[in-house]
């Protein structure tokens, strides 16, 4: 294994990479050549994969395509589109030649993977700031941790942070929150969650509360969380323009908010309307904008979701200028096409215009410096700036913690959600693709808006994506006002009846997910794989991915569809799940399957030699008891599983290890059992149902001290 670091121009502390790495003679770049342009330039071999760039659009594999890294507030995911809300400037190259690449750069990078020439890598700086790191290593996997190493381990949220979250733009008032709550336990579907969206606030002020709507907020906070629900509210980028809003004022008085060219707090315009962006990127605004997130916490709230921090700019009042001056000349006109389209384009592109990211100023170092060239850590030191702050505030607890914008490195902080999907097939099938990319990238806590965000969801389409999303650690079901209600509740008898099982299933297989999601975060893996990490010989399978150590997943994301062809890389033990409580197994050959999978089921296969650790589900992650557990081992001679479990709240984790070994041997015509406990654990009883190749089942109990 070996890293390089190749520097170009001057780079600004992106605060990214966490090892010092000494800087290497530029003239001895492995692999790329520097063309004229001065683009680096890698000629790619026929079969050669690419993986990584985290959060974007399009497959695993990201060849033939050209990628933009430029965090974007882009509503419409759709495969024409080069950048979304995120830069995740890592790839690994793998095939006749095998590499990692990753550019430390905070402004904008562009990766032509064989889109302009089919047999060429070129990446772009414009800038030409930037620190290329080169990662050599045998595998995937091995580049893929060596790149842990280098930007640090990933964030480790609280456990009830793996339990299921209820989301809508929408929610106005307590009594919408008691309504959801109540149809929850109505339907007996468990809760963890529920996230509260920009209308919790006064006028869309950050840590402000609406009195009218959410008066008494504390009681009403420690009220849910005796029924296991936490509450966890929206922070945005913009701070409302408002005289006598504490958080405006302080941060003028004090000259915490991004400047324009002359000097004035720059004024964009958000939800609130008029807004000043905190300027992020200066350590004194980061520690006065953490410390408002007390507020929230003295009122019992755990958890945040960090928005609109790319930052989203709806208008300047300059670009609001140019586009009504632009109109008002048009007035009485006879307007041809292109003098038409002009004027419609200055509002349809006055958003998140790149004219407006080069209108304002961020100090960084003592030095004033163009926002553009440094945007892509803007959301990432917004999230840092939370992050820190709880450490202070409550230094020995976990909080939940997401953002939309995110640069690698903001992945030792906090998860993410991929942002403002549609309730489209072809949008779950992006979340199938994305999340391997982003879990090289350091992402492991992520997930999408199950069900989709924009757009109409359908019942068929929301079973099908929580049947996806009961594997990603963030469970969330999100939806834009607007758009028709996704409660899990909204729909028919079957419907709620089966999203209720695949629910329960997620709790149930929470001691595996959490185990599994631990031990990445703490040994820099990955929770999410491509077939291809683990099976090296095997060719990239777009729609199979590898969750921990012990599952393949394949899942559907089609509408109308009764089931799908699967390929095995080894025999594999399929259980077409309904409930977590019926284990009906059977074992498949290595080789290609058609497979059943009526709407009700939910696909998954356990590996050779390898274990699966399941629960029972309850109402929410707190009660879940677990003292009771089921491993199912599909095995040959032998199989060993290592369970992870701690509080679940504090830090203590990163001091010890709660970790039970199980070793199952074959001997003979038996099978022995040892198990090996690292520290104390709540488990009493582990009821085992291994399964050998040659189909024959044996269960036993064993009991634990
Ligand atoms: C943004 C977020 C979305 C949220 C909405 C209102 O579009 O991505 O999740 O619901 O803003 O706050």
């Amino acid at each position: 294994m070996s890293i390089n670091r190749f520097s170009f121009g001057s780079v600004p502390h992106t605060e990214v990479v966490t090892l010092n790495i000494k800087k290497s003679d530029n003239n001895l770049i492995p692999y790329f050549k520097i063309n004229n342009s001065n683009e680096l330039i890698y000629n790619l071999y026929k079969d050669q994969v690419i993986y990584g760039l985290g959060e974007n659009v399009r497959g695993i594999n990201k060849k033939g395509w050209i990628y933009e890294s430029f965090c974007s507030d882009e509503f419409d995911h759709t495969e024409d589109k080069r950048s979304i809300y995120s830069a995740h400037n890592f790839i690994i190259i793998h095939g006749k030649e095998t590499f990692g690449v990753f550019i430390d750069c905070p402004g904008r990078v562009i990766f032509d993977l064989g889109y302009t020439k089919c047999d060429e890598i070129s990446i772009k700086v414009p800038e030409n700031d930037y620190d290329l790191y080169i990662i050599k290593g045998q595998s995937l996997n091995l580049i893929s941790k060596e790149f842990r190493k280098l930007v640090g381990s990933s964030y480790i949220p609280p456990k009830w942070a793996f339990g299921y979250q209820q989301s809508r733009w929408g929610y106005k008032s307590k009594d919408d929150i008691l309504d959801i709550v109540k149809n929850f336990k109505k339907n007996n579907i468990p809760l963890d969650g529920i996230c509260l969206d920009i209308d919790y606030m006064e006028s869309f002020k950050d840590f402000t509360i609406n009195k009218d709507t959410f008066g008494g907020f504390k009681d009403f906070v420690e009220s849910l969380k005796k029924e296991g629900i936490r509450l966890i509210p929206i922070i945005d980028a913009g701070v409302k323009i408002e005289d006598g809003y504490d958080v405006y004022e302080e941060g003028v008085e004090k000259g915490y908010f991004c400047v324009d060219k002359n000097n004035k707090p720059f004024v964009a315009a958000v939800w609130p309307g008029k807004v000043h962006f905190p300027d992020f990127l200066n350590e004194e605004t980061r520690k006065w904008f953490g410390k408002k997130y007390k507020m929230l916490i003295n009122n019992g709230i755990e958890g945040f979701w960090n928005d609109m921090n790319e930052p989203a700019i709806f208008y300047s009042e300059e670009s609001l200028r140019e586009a009504l001056d632009k109109a008002e000349k048009s007035k009485g006109k006879n307007l041809d096409v292109y003098s038409f389209f002009n004027l419609k384009d200055s509002f349809l592109q006055i958003s998140n215009n790149i004219k407006d990211y080069k209108r304002f100023y961020h100090n960084l170092d003592g030095k004033l410096i163009r926002h553009d060239k440094v945007h892509n850590i803007y959301g990432y030191n917004m999230t840092k700036a939370a992050a820190k702050a709880f450490n202070v505030i409550k230094p020995s607890k976990r909080f939940l913690l997401f953002s939309r914008a995110s640069c690698i490195g903001m992945h030792r902080y906090s998860g993410i959600w991929t942002g403002d999907n549609k309730s489209w097939w072809q949008h779950l099938e992006m979340n199938i693709k994305m999340m391997p990319n982003l879990n090289i990238c350091g992402f492991l806590y992520s997930g999408a808006d199950t069900g989709g965000f924009g757009s109409d969801t359908t019942s068929d389409l929301l079973i099908r994506w929580n049947q996806f999303s009961m594997f990603t650690p963030l469970f969330r079901n999100h939806s834009s006002k607007g758009t028709r209600q996704q409660e899990p509740y909204k729909f028919d008898e079957d419907t709620i009846d089966t999203l209720k099982n695949v629910i329960e299933n997620r709790y149930a297989f929470i001691p595996y997910i959490y185990s599994e999601y631990m031990k990445a975060a703490k040994n820099d893996d990955c929770y999410f794989k491509a077939i291809t990490f683990e099976y090296e010989n095997e060719d990239l399978i777009e729609d199979q991915l590898l969750v921990g150590d012990s599952l393949m997943i394949a899942p559907i994301y089609k509408q109308n569809v009764k089931g799908r062809y699967v390929y095995l890389p080894e025999d594999m033990l399929f259980w077409n799940m309904e409930s977590y409580k019926n284990k009906k197994l059977q074992i498949l050959n290595k080789g290609h399957h058609y497979i059943n999978v009526p709407l009700k089921s939910t696909p998954i296969f356990i590996r050779k030699n390898k274990a699966l650790i399941l629960g029972e589900h309850n109402s929410c992650v707190d009660k879940l008891k677990n003292q009771s557990l089921d491993v199912i081992a599909f095995m040959d001679k032998e199989a060993s599983y290592i369970y992870y479990d701690d509080d679940g709240i504090t830090k203590e984790y990163k001091h010890k290890d709660y970790e039970l070994k199980i070793y199952i041997k074959k001997v003979e015509d038996d099978y022995k059992i040892d198990i090996l406990q690292t520290s104390d654990s709540s488990i009493k009883k582990i009821n085992f149902n291994i399964i050998d190749i040659n189909s024959n089942k044996i269960t036993k109990q064993v009991f634990l001290k």
